[in-house]
């Protein structure tokens, strides 16, 4: 399962159904070097894991590839890889950040810039989905959200690309270490220029907080910080868009129902969250010997949590491979559970629902022109090209 190929390779709701059924606490053995890990695919366990939060740690890491690889060195200094006392003294710092008044300034931007970018592809008739509209609008918007200067972010996604490049891309390690290291410096600047010239920003409540000495925060941790929005809500928003078009042409009963508004957006979007799930495992390390559904787990020991399956777990869902946009309740994990719960799940979710609003507006039919491109990765589950055909309403 730390094998990128093996999500390419075996058809993943086969896959999903038997480990929940046969093997549901997986211990995936060591192989390649590679230490074992246990893979846990049934919703209870998984929520039993994320109930423990303070057995079940994230500060070495909370995806494999830094698990198996000696940990995250960002660990204790960005939120998503921070525990106990100064992860809720960095949420405080980041739920300012996104206080309701900033995201509804957000939103009305993310909703425009969705309008603009879909109604220019149905114009175009033929376009590449992932290139064309959903690579531009989860990076403007985070940009737009940290305080980026538009004239920056054409450069800072190339970077992003760079650094998040997955397996079969032609970027090599050593680019994307580069690339890691230039997002860093260009933070580092952009922080100097937010203290000479204050502005409303993500980059500067971090610079206020720092300041005021409300949360300690060292110029490292701010850095990081910004770096850690680009990492979590670029690829995965993107993902989960193009996601939700490739879904919308296979299933055209449930487009049809959604673009006469017999289903609302609203709902649609958490089917396609539960139906994409971007981000497929979350990990974590045990603090002590632990068990889960009574197998052992020891100290130290790394414990992959795999949304991907909780979410079609039939156990929770009815009917849970079947796409039903106007699915409700909809408990999905997509964005976790507990104390490290998406920060940016209203986010997520406004672009979405912008997204689909404006394909609802616009395009009255949404046809595969050629085939979709998969991500290959462990972590990302997704499409990296999707060339369609739009006919303008
Ligand atoms: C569909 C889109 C998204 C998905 C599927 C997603 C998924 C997730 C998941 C599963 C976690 C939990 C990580 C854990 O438990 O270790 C998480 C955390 C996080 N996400 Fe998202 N995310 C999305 C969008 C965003 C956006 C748009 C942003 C910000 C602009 C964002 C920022 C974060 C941050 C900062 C955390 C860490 C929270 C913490 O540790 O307290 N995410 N996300």
């Amino acid at each position: 399962m730390a094998d990128p190929q093996t999500f390419l390779r075996y058809a993943q709701s086969d896959m999903w159904r038997r480990l929940r059924a046969e093997h549901p606490v997986f211990w995936n053995a060591p192989r390649d070097g590679r230490s074992g890990f246990w893979a846990l695919t049934r919703y209870d366990d998984i929520m039993h894991v994320y109930r423990e939060s303070s057995t079940f740690l994230s500060d070495r890491g909370n995806v494999l590839a830094t698990l198996l690889h000696g940990g995250d060195s960002a660990g204790g200094k960005m939120l998503a890889v921070t525990e106990g006392s100064r992860h809720r003294e960095l949420r405080k710092v980041f739920l300012k950040a996104f206080s309701p008044r900033t995201m509804s300034t957000v939103a009305e931007k993310v909703q425009e810039n969705a309008e603009n970018l879909v109604r220019r592809a149905v114009e175009m008739g033929i376009c590449d989905f992932a290139e064309d509209v959903a690579e531009k609008l989860p990076m403007r918007t985070i940009c737009d959200l940290l305080g980026v200067p538009e004239s920056d972010q054409g450069e800072l996604l190339i970077l992003t690309k760079k650094a998040l490049s997955v397996e079969g891309d032609h970027t090599t390690e050593f680019d994307s270490i580069l690339a890691r290291n230039e997002i860093l410096v260009y933070f580092s600047s952009l922080l100097e220029e937010f203290r000479k010239n204050p502005r409303e920003g993500v980059i500067g409540t971090f610079a206020d907080a720092q300041a005021s000495g409300s949360a300690a925060l060292s110029d490292e941790e701010i850095i990081l910080n910004c770096y850690g929005l680009i990492i979590g809500g670029d690829e995965t928003s993107r993902l989960a868009m193009i996601s939700s078009v490739l879904a919308l042409v296979e299933h055209p009963a449930q487009w049809a129902a959604l673009s006469s508004g017999s289903i609302g957006s609203q709902t649609a979007t958490e089917e396609i969250l539960r139906w994409a799930t971007p981000a497929m495992h979350i990990g974590r390390t045990a603090l002590t010997d632990t068990n889960v559904s009574g197998h052992p787990i020891n100290q130290g020991d790394v414990v992959t949590l795999w949304n991907v399956s909780a979410n079609r777990d039939e156990a929770v869902f009815a009917s849970p491979d079947v796409l039903n946009l106007s699915r409700s309740p909809n408990r999905h994990l997509t964005f976790g559970y507990g104390p490290h719960f998406c920060l940016g799940a209203e986010l997520g979710r406004i672009e979405m629902r912008a997204m689909l609003d404006a394909l609802c507006r616009f395009a009255a039919g949404i046809t595969l022109t050629g085939t979709p491109k998969r991500v290959c990765s462990n972590f990302l589950s997704g499409i990296s090209s999707l060339p369609v055909k739009f006919t303008p309403r």
